[in-house]
């Protein structure tokens, strides 16, 4: 294979979320956050398993720091947990809670590792969803209010900031099809949670610019959305409306002004949307510095009257087959296909230009075991398939970077094994394997490889 060089000052680096590594759910004064609840809901989350301790990462972080820097990592992206912050979503702040990252803040720089803050990785507090959650326009409000104390004790030495985390995930994987925290299905409150999230985002970074932020952000999980059949119609139909509901919805009122017209009347015919409110739009399209894409595989759709749909899309029943995952797989069961991330990004280049991307999640769920069969001897996990996930998608991200995207990092999910929401402690996407009844880490040969990449800045 060829010998590929990224851009000077590419960020290399890995991402990791507060519920799926933190652990210490009851230290220092942290609250209840959806998220608790849900895995103590029967039947939700594999084998009721909890965040509650997780990869301890919270007593444990400058050893994680310390193979961070090991490994050369030039970026390192963790959320905060708002319910540490403000244990009821509202009202006092908790010093406790900030202590620790600023810890970790302090620790990383000390490493030369950039830190990157994702303010909302889906750990909502409880008593903010007892009200609703993000079907509550309150809770935006009530975001930017959590931004602000943030940013009052990491600003000045986080450069990087994103609001929230695949807002689609929180909408209609939370409220939609309720395979996420709160469960919740019904499809009026999915779409009001899309725009109160998005005016989330825009309320914080508001918030976030007056108090001197300089680079803001939100991360987003674009999806590649492709024809079962490119000559036919019917299909071109259906992706044009998993697009709308899936991409444009997000991004063009993030970076085209306002929501699209097709979007907005398939919405009207679900829910009357008084939710968007005079000056919402404004608020949501102020500028970003940076738009964060997480991709992980593509997706294919056809359009067809006796089409099962699916409640993450609400509308989609009786108009779309979403065709089932095929060829080489992930244990998420996840197609493998890197030429979705250079058309994705190519995309997203050409429709919305002008703003920098970041890769700020890719990889891949394998079922790797140190040791026992694997051959690099003891404790070693030699795990050749992430390795071609990940040198696979590089490659695409390389591609469309020749082709002229501006794309700054890459960083890759995860650092760590960890709480892989519904799914539990069950898939593992770590190149840091964890053992998760001794809490030992080791870097798998992906770590091994990713640190060579780093050092070369290619491939
Ligand atoms: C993304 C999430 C992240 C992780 C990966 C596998 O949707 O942002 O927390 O679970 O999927």
């Amino acid at each position: 294979m060829n010998e590929l060089r990224f851009p000077e000052h590419f960020l290399w680096g890995a991402a990791t979320a507060a519920y799926q590594i933190e652990g210490a759910a009851r230290d220092d004064g942290r609250g209840p956050s959806i998220w608790d609840t849900f895995s103590r809901t029967p039947g939700k989350v594999y084998q009721g398993h909890t965040g509650d301790v997780a990869c301890d990462h919270y007593h444990r972080y400058a050893d994680d720091v310390a193979i961070m820097a090991e490994l050369g990592l030039r970026a390192y992206r963790f959320s905060v947990a708002w319910p540490r912050i403000q244990p009821d979503g509202t009202g006092p702040v908790n010093t406790r809670g900030l202590d620790f990252y600023d810890r970790l803040t302090d620790t990383l720089l000390a490493r030369g590792i950039d830190p990157i803050v994702t303010l909302y990785h889906w750990d909502l507090p409880q008593s903010l969803g007892d009200r609703g959650g993000w079907t509550n326009r309150d809770t935006a409000e009530h975001f930017a209010t959590y931004a602000t104390a943030v940013y009052g004790r990491l600003g000045d030495r986080v450069d990087v900031w994103t609001t929230l985390n695949e807002p689609w995930c929180s909408a209609y994987l939370g409220y939609g099809n309720g395979v996420h925290a709160p469960g919740e299905q019904d499809p009026a409150a999915a779409f009001t949670a899309v725009h109160h999230l998005l005016l989330g985002h825009g309320l914080a970074a508001r918030a976030l610019r007056s108090a001197g932020a300089r680079s803001v952000g939100i991360t987003l999980n674009p999806a590649d959305v492709r024809p079962a059949d490119p000559q036919s119609a019917a299909d071109a139909a259906a992706v044009r409306l998993v697009d709308g509901l899936h991409n444009r919805i997000f991004l063009d009122p993030l970076l085209a002004g306002g929501y699209p017209d097709d979007v907005r009347e398939h919405v009207a015919r679900i829910v009357e949307p008084t939710f968007i409110r005079d000056g919402d739009e404004k608020l949501i399209a102020a500028p970003i510095d940076l738009l964060g894409i997480n991709y992980y595989q593509p997706g294919y759709v056809a359009g067809r009257p006796d089409g099962e749909g699916n409640a993450a899309y609400p509308g989609t029943e009786g108009a779309v087959h979403f065709l089932p995952p095929t060829g080489p797989l992930t244990d998420m069961g996840w197609m493998i296909e890197p030429a979705g991330l250079t058309r994705l990004l190519e995309r997203i280049a050409t429709d919305y230009p002008g703003v920098p991307l970041l890769i700020t999640e890719n990889g891949a769920a394998f079922p790797d075991k140190p040791g026992v069969e694997q051959a690099g001897g003891p404790g070693q996990v030699i795990d050749t398939d992430r390795i071609a996930y990940l040198d696979g998608h590089l490659r695409a991200a390389h591609e469309a970077i020749s082709r002229g995207v501006d794309l700054r990092g890459y960083l890759v999910w995860s650092f760590l094994d960890n709480f892989e929401w519904a799914e539990g402690y069950r898939k593992r996407f770590g190149i840091v394997h964890v053992d998760y009844l001794t809490q030992r880490r080791t870097p798998k040969a992906s770590a091994r490889w990713y640190q060579e990449v780093i050092s070369r800045n290619g491939l």
